[in-house]
């Protein structure tokens, strides 16, 4: 078969690595991102005088056509074509004959690819976004029905402090709404119109290059044609984003694995969501959270496969930037994937409230016998000193605080009184918090309604 090159050689291309050049199999994704901008470009040739109208008038009709058949049948995508714009390409020639050969005029498969893969992430980010807020929004609706309860946070995964449930699912809640703002960043970033920029030294047609890329809802044109023809740091910053939000649901899916799991059992993932094993027949598996914890390792290694194919390359186009469109793909299917089952999950926990409160208390509430005491005078420093010697003795004694008798506590310090037993409890602690990004319940109520206002916008 001929190409878009043949031309040039007197033999046909050898046939296995035609193959192996060839992207048609993944790139036939941008198909549809493809026809939009031949029609703009054919629209913009028509404008410049360079087309006679109706030939572009025919191209358009023709290309709409084609991607009207693409849509009802993805099977139609499909050929010996070398990648995605020689499948239009040739099926435009099939039917307007020179017409459809006078498409490519001022015109490179560079720009072209990157146009394409721009607009395929205009599009697409958007719904990694909505799918992202309804995380967000089942984190908030966790948060809403823990109302008052009661959890350990941890440090070095040892109970730290006593915070409210809700302050937790907060935590990951404000995480991912960092992603989301990054997701958007990375879409900005896609939206620059390389058209124009020809091969690698611009184009000598007169189009009007700012007209086509309002024609295709970019903002604005690229800054300098060699640079363009090789630039994927949107599709790095795509990739970015998307693993560092990978990074974030593992975190959360980890959480879950721990807290969910028989040593703490704060939270009872859903039977519909959880697994079975083959042969222990008491195993409640938490395998949706343990996929997306390892398939973070795949969205990490996409971004690092695709900055390393980057690294080395000389000024323009080389084809090992064709290498960024499987990465990127595959980003975008397994973070959307991952949303959708953590979201799924989220849903589906069940708070076991006493559980989770009776691990709150006892010697994390160190910190605050501590703060009483420097409530009566005593520097911190020694405050901490003191507690430090009680809680030795308790663990070795195998007791709480709880278990203190005034004469015990006054022991240890005189400036205790009475009234230590009723000030350090779990919800006195939380209760004595100020700051507003504390676990105190005022601000934690005014955290949730915020983010609950937020997950009503993103989650659409
Ligand atoms: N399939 C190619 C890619 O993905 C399209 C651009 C081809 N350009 C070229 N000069 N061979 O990068």
């Amino acid at each position: 078969m001929t190409n878009l090159w043949s031309g040039r050689f007197d033999t046909a291309p050898d046939a296995e690595t035609f193959e192996f050049g060839s992207s048609f199999r993944f790139d036939r994704r941008l198909f549809e991102d493809d026809v939009t901008g031949s029609v703009a470009w054919a629209r913009a040739l028509g404008a410049a005088g360079v087309l006679p109208g109706d030939e572009a008038r025919q191209i358009e009709t023709a290309l709409t056509e084609i991607l009207e058949r693409g849509r009802i049948d993805p099977s139609f995508v499909d050929g010996p074509d070398e990648d995605v714009h020689s499948f239009v390409e040739r099926l435009l020639v099939e039917r307007l004959g020179d017409a459809g050969r006078r498409l490519h005029t001022g015109r490179s498969r560079n720009e072209q690819v990157s146009v394409d893969l721009r607009l395929y992430l205009l599009r697409r980010i958007p719904l990694l976004q909505r799918s992202l807020g309804r995380v967000v929004a089942a984190l908030a609706a966790q948060a809403a029905s823990a109302g008052d309860a009661l959890m350990p946070a941890f440090t070095h995964l040892r109970p730290a402090q006593p915070v409210l449930v809700a302050h937790f699912f907060l935590a990951h809640a404000a995480a991912l709404r960092r992603d989301h703002a990054r997701l958007h960043a990375a879409r900005d970033e896609s939206d620059a119109l390389p058209l124009g920029s020809g091969a690698i030294a611009g184009t000598s047609y007169a189009v009007n290059v700012e007209a086509l890329a309002r024609d295709l809802g970019f903002s604005r044109v690229v800054a300098n044609s060699i640079d363009a023809s090789s630039d994927r740091d949107f599709a790095a910053t795509f990739m970015y984003a998307s693993a560092l939000t990978m990074v974030h649901l593992s975190r959360l899916a980890e959480d879950l694995v721990i807290f969910c799991g028989d040593a703490h059992r704060f939270f009872e993932l859903s039977d519909a969501l959880s697994t079975g094993s083959s042969m222990m027949p008491q195993k409640k598996n938490p395998d949706p959270l343990e996929l997306v914890r390892g398939k973070t390792g795949r969205a990490i290694g996409h971004l690092v496969g695709l900055l390393t194919t980057m690294k080395g390359l000389p000024s323009g186009y080389n084809k090992d930037l064709q290498e960024d469109k499987q990465s990127v793909f595959d980003t975008e299917d397994t973070l959307a994937g991952s949303l959708a089952a953590v979201r799924s999950v989220v849903h589906g926990l069940t708070l076991n409230r006493e559980q989770a409160e009776a691990a709150a208390s006892g010697l994390l509430l160190a910190t605050d016998v501590a703060d009483y005491l420097v409530g009566r005078g005593v520097p911190f420093r020694r405050a901490h000193e003191i507690v430090g010697a009680l809680v030795r003795k308790l663990v070795a004694e195998r007791r709480e605080f709880g278990s203190l008798s005034l004469e015990e506590w006054r022991a240890s310090s005189d400036r205790f009184d009475a009234d230590v037993v009723a000030r350090v409890t779990p919800r006195v602690s939380v209760g004595a918090k100020r700051t507003p990004q504390s676990t105190a319940p005022g601000a934690v109520q005014a955290a949730l309604e915020d983010v609950q206002r937020w997950a009503i916008r993103a989650a659409g």
